[in-house]
């Protein structure tokens, strides 16, 4: 079973920063989750919500600041300043650093609350020219993008991203939208949709996993990968079943 730091190594370093990356880098997990969205300018950036109030030191919509603008907020404000500045990274400086390690990227699409239209071709395009189009799987909770990326290009790997209550019949339903991957909320999964999803040939990629109980309950079940906070606890637990 595979390890996916969310949004980097969040439950340590402030969420989709350069340092939450490198950080999940350091402790060998296979894999980094992020979420993207586009700037005012049309700059692919990696943040999670579609305001900046939570996770920097300034206000309104990452739509409405081009990246020079949004590029002076400090995205360390979660730990209270504690790493210093950390600058909201464009997804082209993380794909430049990616590059060069052997992870594996999932990117979320961050497109159900305001659609941007381009957000799906840019970032393809930045994968593309960085040689990670083998390296990158793609998620979103709007299958509408996934629809998109798969028009584009058919062979990129898709995720279809669900809430914790899930999706009846995933597996069939994965399959027949041509997407490779289920993406679950930990909280509803059951065993059903977790072998549904492997009659039908579909991984199981599933979020986000905190505590040992569901680790160990997902590992049982035979799920592809766990997207969690804490990557470390969770490959060290994975390399002492070995
Ligand atoms: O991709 C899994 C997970 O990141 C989805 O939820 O809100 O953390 O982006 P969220
Ligand atoms: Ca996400």
């Amino acid at each position: 079973m595979k390890v996916y730091a969310h949004r980097g190594y969040s439950g340590k370093y402030p969420e989709n920063t350069m340092l939450a990356f490198q950080k999940a880098a350091e402790i060998g997990c296979e894999g980094i989750e992020l979420d993207v969205q586009l700037t005012k300018d049309g700059v692919v950036v990696v943040i999670h919500d579609e305001t900046i109030d939570r996770t920097t030191d300034g206000s309104g919509y990452v739509r409405d600041y081009t990246y020079e603008e949004l590029s002076k907020f400090n995205a360390g404000k979660i730990y209270g300043g504690k790493y210093g500045f950390q600058p909201v990274p464009t997804f082209e400086e993380y794909c430049k650093w990616v590059s060069q390690t052997d992870l594996v990227t999932n990117v979320e699409i961050k497109s159900s609350v305001y659609y941007y239209g381009e957000l799906e071709e840019k970032t393809m395009e930045l994968v593309r020219k960085y040689g990670l189009v083998d390296k990158v799987l793609y998620s979103s909770f709007n299958h509408m993008s996934l629809v998109q990326i798969k028009k584009l290009d058919p062979t990129r790997y898709c995720g279809a991203l669900l809430e914790h209550k899930g999706l009846g019949n995933a597996g069939y339903y994965c399959k027949k939208y041509g997407f490779e991957a289920y993406h679950p909320g930990v909280k509803g999964l059951t065993e059903e949709e977790v072998k549904g999803c492997k009659e039908n040939g579909i991984e199981v990629n599933v979020w986000t996993i905190n505590d040992m109980g569901a680790l160990e309950q997902l590992y049982e079940w035979g799920c592809d990968s766990v997207i969690t906070n804490y990557p470390e606890v969770c490959k060290s637990w994975l390399d002492s079943k070995k």
